[in-house]
């Protein structure tokens, strides 16, 4: 798989190594620019593509959180760069496009979040856009304690994962801040901590089904692995700065076995139902293994198999490499490796893919996804870009969609998705002045696959226009200030759906 990448790797490495973080910044504070309508409120960071190549079907589901504007939403874009569907504004996290019963469905975090983790709950929304499920953890029976104390939340669930089974339930981290002996790593005896929890939850009950805590397996989880500072402000003197240990930020179930990513850890575990590590997979270390050439990984996120037997495992990752405590110096990749499971207990790099042109040294969070045709799709977290690379390794799609630390995205899916919306599309309308000639603006939040709008006046139909993008701008003549006019959809599964009618202003 991808030995034209690999062949270049160390070259390309160290070339990357010694180069400084291009780091597109805003300079003195710039804003990103946003895109505004004209029939809806709705105002999205603006999105910059570039393609090179064919990209894989489908769109991108991804929530853009502007820091410097302080907002966020859950959003899908198409690749020409277009808004498809906005949701509710909130801080939200962990968002995911996957199956349910057969049906496609999006999952996200959303609640209270800061310090890099959060207390929340898991909305499930059809496509129609409606929530279907909530999933909560209840903070009080589990005994939650949290930095932000005497704060409460109802829920406890953490920002980092919303993996659905094929089982109806779904897999979350949840923090815990609780006591533990530090000793061991230079700190106090009576220490501090955020333990990691995973939990899986069923959907329509919200009754737990697993709950598994890392500081409960502190033997097999053990505090020397840890990468982040015994220092402020995650001393672990205190319960308000309790230590980074250990920071879990994936989940995903195999069989009856759960894999676990631990950031601070540069850790992959694998779980067995009865709670114990069946192995551990250290990324400077290598824990259980012997990391081949180019094999090292650190604070990596999103962690996956690819394949799995009994001999050996291949996953694939976002790897950081970088985080707040460490320089900006190491490239951000997506790797794939493969662990032989007996014997050797030899790791292998399979496959590297960055944008050689645009190299990403990322602090925190992003994704790595295997869509079809071998393309990979990859988002930077806090460096606020997507990339797709085909079969080769060879990119064919850069995507921009904020500076660097000043938006964000936890992860960016492509899915394959239609959306029908159980609102009607949105309209505004007004004469040009000089044109003799009135401009409607349509839209409709979330509608995927319609082709073209048609415009009523006084029930006859006036004129028809292709859709252009998340608005569309028609220009029609003989009508003035006053006038009413309805917009229907044409094609696809919202066929004839009808806007309210509006009436044309003498200006927009
Ligand atoms: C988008 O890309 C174009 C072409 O590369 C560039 O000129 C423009 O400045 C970019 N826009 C933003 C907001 O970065
Ligand atoms: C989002 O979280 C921040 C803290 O990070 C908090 O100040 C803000 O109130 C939250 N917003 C919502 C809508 O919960
Ligand atoms: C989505 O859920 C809502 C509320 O339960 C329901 O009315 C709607 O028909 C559902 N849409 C789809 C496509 O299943
Ligand atoms: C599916 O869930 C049910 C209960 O919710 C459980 O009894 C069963 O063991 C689960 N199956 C798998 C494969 O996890
Ligand atoms: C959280 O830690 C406290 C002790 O600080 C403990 O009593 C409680 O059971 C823990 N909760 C969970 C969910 O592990
Ligand atoms: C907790 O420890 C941190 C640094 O380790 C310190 O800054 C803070 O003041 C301490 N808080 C309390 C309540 O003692
Ligand atoms: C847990 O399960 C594994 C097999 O998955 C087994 O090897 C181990 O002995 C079990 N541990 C306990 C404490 O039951």
């Amino acid at each position: 798989m991808c030995h034209s990448v690999l062949a270049r790797l160390p070259k390309a490495l160290t070339l990357f190594s010694t180069l400084l973080s291009p780091v597109i910044a805003s300079s003195s504070g710039e804003l990103w620019p946003l895109q505004t309508y004209k029939s809806s409120p709705i105002k999205t960071p603006h999105m910059n593509v570039t393609k090179m190549g064919q990209t894989e079907p489908g769109l991108l589901f991804f929530t853009p959180q502007d820091i410097l504007r302080n907002i966020g939403q859950p959003a899908i874009y198409s690749d020409d760069g277009q808004l498809v569907w906005q949701g509710q504004s909130g801080n939200q996290s962990a968002l995911q496009p996957q199956m349910l019963n057969g049906e496609p469905v999006i999952a996200y975090w959303e609640g209270y979040s800061g310090e890099g983790f959060g207390f929340g709950h898991i909305s499930i929304l059809n496509s129609s856009y409606d929530e279907i499920h909530r999933v909560t953890l209840d903070c009080k029976s589990q005994n939650f304690v949290t930095v932000f104390d005497p704060m409460e939340f109802e829920s406890c669930i953490d920002i980092h994962e919303s993996q659905l089974t094929n089982n109806g339930t779904i897999l979350v981290t949840a923090v815990n801040v609780t006591q533990a002996d530090l000793s061991s790593v230079g700190g106090p005896k009576d220490g501090w901590i955020q333990d990691g929890l995973i939990y899986e939850i069923d959907l329509v009950t919200n009754e737990i089904l697993f709950r598994w805590s890392a500081h409960e397996h502190i033997d097999q989880v053990p505090l020397s692995d840890v990468r982040a500072p015994l220092e402020a402000p995650e001393s672990g003197q205190n319960k308000t700065s309790p230590y980074g240990y250990p920071h879990l930020n994936a989940i995903y179930k195999y069989g009856d076995d759960y894999l676990l990513s631990s950031r601070y850890m540069c850790s992959v575990f694998f779980l067995s139902s009865n709670g114990s590590v069946i192995w551990h997979l250290h990324g400077r270390t290598g824990g259980d293994f012997n990391l081949g050439l180019g094999t090292s990984f650190c604070y990596q996120h999103d962690v996956r198999f690819i394949s799995q037997t009994t001999e050996r495992v291949t996953l694939s990752m976002h790897n950081n490499d970088n985080t707040e405590f460490t320089g900006h110096t190491s490239l951000t990749t997506g790797i794939v490796l493969e662990l032989e499971l007996q014997g050797s207990k030899q790791v292998t790099l399979k496959s590297r893919m960055w944008d050689a042109d645009e190299p990403v040294y990322a602090e925190s969070q992003g994704s790595y996804q295997s869509l079809g045709n071998g393309h990979v799709l990859q988002d930077h977290g806090a460096t606020p870009k997507i990339e797709e690379f085909d079969e080769n390794g060879r990119i064919v799609m850069r995507a921009r969609f904020g500076y660097d630390n000043t938006m964000q995205t936890y992860r960016v899916y492509r899915y394959p998705w239609t959306g029908t919306p159980s609102t009607k599309p949105d309209v505004a309308a007004c004469v040009q002045s000089g044109s003799g000639k009135a401009a409607v603006y349509v839209s409709w939040n979330g509608a995927t696959d319609l082709e073209s709008w048609k415009v009523y006046s006084g029930g006859d139909l006036i004129q028809t226009a292709l859709r252009n993008g998340f608005e569309t701008t028609i220009m029609v003549d003989d009508l003035s200030a006053g006038e009413e006019i309805t917009v229907e959809a044409a094609g696809g599964v919202g066929d004839g759906t009808r806007s309210d009618s509006v009436m044309i202003s003498q200006s927009c």
